[in-house]
């Protein structure tokens, strides 16, 4: 049996919750409903029962989009949380209900497991139920294991759940521009066509990382004219080779030091040009939105960092970049907020709002352009609890502030994250996750509930 046909008869999130992450043993129910005529006519919805019983059942409704199992440590509750909303056609009228029962006279505190197991409902539909363009993911494809896992690959398919795709690494100047002048498309060709249906946030033209050799230990030692140039030349031959199949590229990534002061990052493109270099980046990138060629003059420009989602040193030197490129009539179309975070350690929904609203007061659009939230390991229940309350959070932001234009994870599946690679000791900071390893089925987390809670304007109700 196909993963689609696993997750579309629910038997995906039984197969998953025979084998749960070491938990607490007894559970909780909540039962998120979520009517969207407007985007779909049917579905079925499961719920399972998980403390003593193992009793499950399923439904077909045509009303009822998605259903989440949650589970909590404590063993006295079996508090039901029935959470309901429905939405017209538009967006805006969108309303929820919560019903709590208490089915037992107990209750109190809970954490939440969660296994949503919709398959024709799911967080891209509930991003541009809110208003949003989209929820989309980071995809490493091609050339790697979750390009090369069906589970996976089904998973980022999913329209439902995926509506845009950035590619992790393949668009990136090692990749595109391998040898000078000399550029190579064909794997984000193929990330493309991977992608097909989705929009494309295009990432990145000038980072400090992941550079070709002619940049980093040039034959010949750059200048500031020769790399101005080079850099020029990657920029405006990059957009307007993809034109308008991009929705938007990052320009610029991560120039800004963190810490109580700020400065410009140390790479060969301060080194050599000086701070400039990002003004003329975008001075570059603009030119070549104007060309339009093949369309280009669609596509929005970023500045793109991470440690600037709250108020601080580093948002106030990217709100100045903002003011900057703008008073030179440079293009600058939006701000990308990373949202690297760590559960327990991620601004309240409160100071991300404000910070969202800081930037878009300068007449710019922001995204959630990297989110993940990662724990120490191993997890605890109390820690994927807070993981829970850390994406919502961040979502909620974004709901909240109207030219927060989407959201986007940095990868949805443990099994490919990033984290445990650059953050030893943290990782199970995405969405989803593969109990028995790469190439099994994906199990929706937790984290994955509060989400979609978030789009939906329901409370995070543990
Ligand atoms: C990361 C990729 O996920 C890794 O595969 C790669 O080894 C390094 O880059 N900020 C960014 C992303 O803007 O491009 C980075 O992606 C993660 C941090």
């Amino acid at each position: 049996m196909s993963l689609r046909s696993l997750l579309t008869t629910g038997l995906l999130a039984a197969s998953a919750l025979a084998a749960p992450p070491a938990y607490g043993a007894s559970t909780v129910t909540k039962t998120v409903t979520v009517t969207a005529s407007a985007h779909c006519s049917s579905s079925t919805s499961h719920s399972t029962s998980h403390s003593t019983s193992h009793s499950t059942s399923h439904s077909t409704s045509t009303t009822k989009h998605s259903t989440v199992k949650t589970t909590s440590t404590k063993k006295s509750s079996t508090l039901s949380t029935v959470v309901s909303s429905s939405s017209t056609a538009s967006p805006s009228s969108t309303s929820a209900t919560t019903t709590s029962v208490n089915t037992n006279g107990g209750g109190g505190t809970t954490t939440i497991l969660a296994t949503a197991t919709a398959t024709n409902y799911g967080l891209n539909d509930a991003a541009k139920a809110a208003g949003k363009l989209w929820l989309g993911t980071a995809a490493d494809i091609p050339g790697t294991g979750e390009a090369a896992d069906p589970y996976y690959i089904t998973a980022f398919n999913n329209i439902h759940d995926f509506g845009e795709a950035t590619p992790a690494n393949i668009m990136k100047f090692e990749f595109t521009e391998p040898q000078q002048n000399v550029f190579d498309f064909s794997g984000a060709e193929t990330f493309l066509a991977a992608s097909a249906g989705k929009a494309i946030r295009c990432h990145n033209l000038v980072w400090s990382q992941e550079l070709p050799t002619w940049i980093t230990a040039p034959t010949t030692p750059w200048t500031n004219a020769t790399l101005t140039a080079a850099m020029q030349n990657h920029i405006i031959k990059t957009i307007q080779y993809f034109g308008d199949r991009c929705y938007s590229w990052d320009v610029v990534n991560e120039a800004f030091t963190d810490g109580a002061v700020t400065n410009y990052t140390s790479n060969i493109f301060s080194q050599t040009i000086g701070p400039a270099y990002v003004v003329l980046a975008f001075d570059a990138a603009t030119q070549a939105v104007k060309s339009n060629v093949n369309g280009s003059s669609s596509v929005k420009l970023y500045y793109n960092d991470y440690n600037i989602e709250n108020a601080g040193a580093k948002a106030t030197a990217a709100q100045n970049l903002v003011k900057d490129i703008k008073n030179r009539g440079i293009q600058i179309d939006g701000i990308g907020l990373e949202s690297h975070f760590i559960a327990g350690s991620t601004p309240s929904k409160a100071t991300q709002q404000a910070n969202m609203e800081a930037f878009v007061a300068l007449d710019v659009d922001v995204v959630v352009t990297e989110l993940d939230v990662r724990l120490n390991l191993p997890p605890t229940a109390a820690t994927e609890a807070q993981q829970v309350v850390d994406y919502y959070n961040t979502v909620s932001a974004c709901v909240a502030v109207p030219r927060c234009v989407g959201v986007v994870v940095w990868d949805f599946d443990d099994t490919y994250s990033w984290i445990p690679g650059t953050f030893p000791g943290q990782g199970y900071g995405d969405i989803m996750y593969q109990p028995n390893g790469a190439n099994t089925p994906l199990v929706r987390k937790a984290a994955y509930d509060g989400i979609l809670e978030a789009f939906l304007g329901l409370p995070e109700a543990l």
